[in-house]
């Protein structure tokens, strides 16, 4: 079944695989992401969800994702047809959200381009750079600068004219792209070697450097110090997973598409560990950095007797990278050289992830339609380009703004990954994923994989989605509750006044079109998989049927289930109150589903038939039937919960529990890395394939 006719690329080796994949996860989601949302979520409280989503979530996940891209050796679109057509559509859902991302990443990566050649020009003229001020009105300077001067930015949604200095350096983003994929992954695992060990080098510096100031330690309070108000909000829980899909490119096809040029042999299990670890390890030292550096910044001012507190300067969002960071250098000795250092490496850190994305739509369209990628990849990057223009005009950042935060949202990338998870696990047998995997990897997953990702992960993430999606309909002006606590349905997409609000609408659009146009692009016919090509599972043709009446015992089990909970949810929706609309039998009804479904797909499994399709749809709601159980119980919970205001303030000190955060997250960065190390170290001794996969045990 691995012997495909065409012989694909292949990566030269496995450092340059590694380095690919860290390459495209590790990206400005860490330097200029990461921070902010951290700080806008809780402070250190938010490394709890964090923590969740990238090792319990995103690391099994990321293991699925390069075991179907290795088996398939087809980009995610084919890779999911592979499993059986109706799937498709998933592949082409991830794919459409890297284009989004597409279109306004690489805008991001224009700013810094802008703002590296400011620095230089900086270092050419004695050290003057054009942010720099002192005190508090030094801070207006900065935004000043930013918002005003570079982007000409306004408010509303009106785009305004389109800003030439941006198009200038979003060319040459695009150009770069080009240059660094046009010739296939051969030369992208050359790039590599330069584009990740270096901005590392430079965050290292930056982070040292940072460290030293006096007054560091104050700014790492901002960072360390837990607020675990804010856990009881389903958007903290919404922005940390989101987070951590979008920092390890996962749900997108990219890391799949990646694994597909995979060498035969090589390893998956650990590899996808190490990268998970890296990636976590940057966006935490980068957090380092730059709430280090604040504290100096802060330090300094007080000692010019013109106090700048950070949260003076922090206003949250994405201003951090592009106002609050370049003036905190400002004020340090060596300020041209420093903000050279801090956007070249967000310079570095960025192309890799950007032509990470371009990568996997092109091999996407690519293996569909056989059409050449010669042809292909200059067409798609005009594309990207032409509609990254919207962001470079005066209105863009705003733009920007409602889509990436769309891309985080409720019907964002985490739903992706929800129906990533639950579709194959229930529809496809994902358990020889694991076997695929096991076979060629430094260590073993055990079965608890399988059940990761087919009841525990759809869990996580359907709890949160269905969390977000009542809160989403029940705010202030949600669902039901327009201005005057009147009807409205469509609240959610206006603003306090009762107006529509533009930005609402079309975020929502944005991500709710993605599924459906990935639907129609997977009725597309294709020459190229038609017949061959694509492997498909024994089991996706194996005749015979098992488990129809325990199937349907569960089916009914899990649709008695939705019939207690639905009007729960409603009724929740509408009146607000808990206590009355929690039903023990729902979810004892549930989890008995799920017990007998799960049960009918191993033992079809072992046996080598086919799963009665009861039993797999049995799986799939039930499975969501407990993810609405328990997003009832965290409404319940939270409904009370009050938004205590951000308890740091400018004098704090690091506190006790945030000297126990950091050494817990050191430990599980260092502990972790060693761990894969080592195991890459003892297998390396082992030239054949470790054991057939099927003795394994948990
Ligand atoms: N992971 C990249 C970052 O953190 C961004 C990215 C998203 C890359 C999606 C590929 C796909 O910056």
């Amino acid at each position: 079944m691995e012997l495909l006719e065409e012989q694909r690329e292949t990566w030269g080796s496995r450092g340059g695989f590694v380095l690919a994949a860290v390459g495209s996860a590790v990206g400005l989601g860490n330097l200029w992401g990461f921070p902010y949302k951290l700080y806008d979520n809780g402070g250190a409280a938010f490394l709890i969800p964090y923590i969740i989503a990238m090792f319990l979530v995103g690391i099994p996940v990321l293991i699925l994702e390069f075991s179907m891209g290795h088996l398939s050796q087809r980009a995610a679109p084919d890779a999911f047809a592979a499993t059986g057509k109706r799937l498709e559509f998933v592949g082409w859902w991830g794919i459409i959200m890297g284009f989004i991302i597409i279109t306004f990443y690489p805008v991001i990566l224009a700013y810094c381009f802008n703002f590296l050649g400011h620095s230089i020009q900086g270092i050419f003229n004695g050290g003057q750079l054009p942010w720099a001020g002192e005190g508090i009105e030094g801070v207006e300077k900065a935004k000043d600068f930013f918002y005003k001067e570079y982007l000409g930015h306004t408010e509303g949604p009106g785009l305004g004219e389109i800003r030439l200095n941006i198009v200038l350096t979003l060319f040459i983003a695009w150009l770069v792209m080009y240059f660094c994929i046009f010739r296939g992954v051969k030369l992208v695992s050359k790039i590599v070697w330069l584009t990740v060990p270096l901005p590392w080098l430079m965050l290292l510096v930056l982070t040292i450097n940072g460290l030293m100031l006096p007054g560091s330690m104050k700014g790492l309070a901002y960072y360390l110090n837990p607020d675990w108000s804010e856990l009881a909000k389903p958007t903290t829980w919404q922005f940390a997973f989101g987070q951590a899909f979008f920092s390890l490119s996962l749900a997108f096809g990219v890391m799949l598409t990646y694994a597909s040029f995979l060498h035969r042999k090589s390893d998956i299990n650990n590899n996808a560990t190490v990268i998970g670890l890296a990636d976590f390890a940057t966006s935490f030292i980068a957090g380092l950095a730059i709430f280090a550096t604040l504290g100096g910044m802060a330090f300094v001012t007080a000692e010019a007797g013109n106090p700048v507190a950070v949260e003076d300067v922090v206003a949250g969002g994405p201003g951090l990278a592009f106002v609050a960071f370049p003036y905190a250098l400002a004020q340090l000795p060596g300020s041209a050289w420093w903000s050279f250092v801090f956007f070249f490496t967000l310079v570095t850190l960025g192309i890799d992830s950007a032509f990470s994305i371009t990568e996997s739509v092109l091999a996407a369209i690519v293996d569909k339609t056989a059409w050449r990628r010669s042809i292909v990849l200059p067409v798609m990057s005009l594309v990207g380009l032409g509609f990254g223009l919207v962001f470079t005009t005066q209105g863009g950042l705003n733009w920007l703004g409602t889509v990436a935060d769309a891309i985080y949202g409720t019907w964002g990338i985490g739903l992706v990954g929800l129906a990533e998870c639950i579709l194959l696990g229930w529809l496809w047998r994902v358990d020889h994923l694991r076997r695929h995997a096991n076979e060629r990897s430094d260590w073993q997953l055990g079965r608890w994989w399988t059940y990761a990702i087919r009841i525990f992960i759809p869990i996580i993430l359907g709890t949160i989605f269905i969390w977000s999606l009542v809160n989403d309909l029940t705010t202030p002006h949600g669902f039901l509750k327009g201005p005057d606590g009147q009807w409205d349905l469509f609240g959610f997409l206006k603003g306090p006044d009762g107006q529509w609000e533009l930005f609402k609408c079309v975020g929502l659009a944005v991500v709710i079109s993605a599924p459906i146009i990935a639907v129609l692009m997977s009725m597309i016919k294709s020459p190229r998989n038609s017949g061959g090509g694509v492997p498909q599972h024994p089991a996706a043709r194996a005749g015979w049927v098992s488990g129809r009446v325990p199937g349907t015992i569960a089916l009914l089990l899990s649709i008695a289930s939705a019939a207690v909970l639905i009007p729960s949810l409603a009724g929740l929706t509408i009146a607000g109150s808990i206590g009355t609309y929690l039903k023990i039998e729902s979810i004892v009804m549930a989890i008995g589903a799920v017990a007998v479904s799960s049960y009918v797909l191993d033992k079809a499994d072992d046996n080598g038939r086919r799963p009665s399709s009861l039993a797999q749809w049995a799986g799939i709601i039930s499975t969501m039937d407990i993810s609405a159980f328990f997003a009832l119980c965290l409404i319940g919970m939270t409904s009370e919960a009050v938004d205590a205001a951000r308890p740091v303030s400018a004098a704090e000190n690091l506190s006790e529990t945030s000297y126990a955060i950091l050494a817990v997250v050191l430990l599980l960065i260092i502990g972790g890395l060693s761990w894969c190390f080592y195991r890459a170290l003892t297998a390396a001794g082992r030239d054949a394939p470790p054991q057939s996969a099927d003795g394994i045990i948990m």
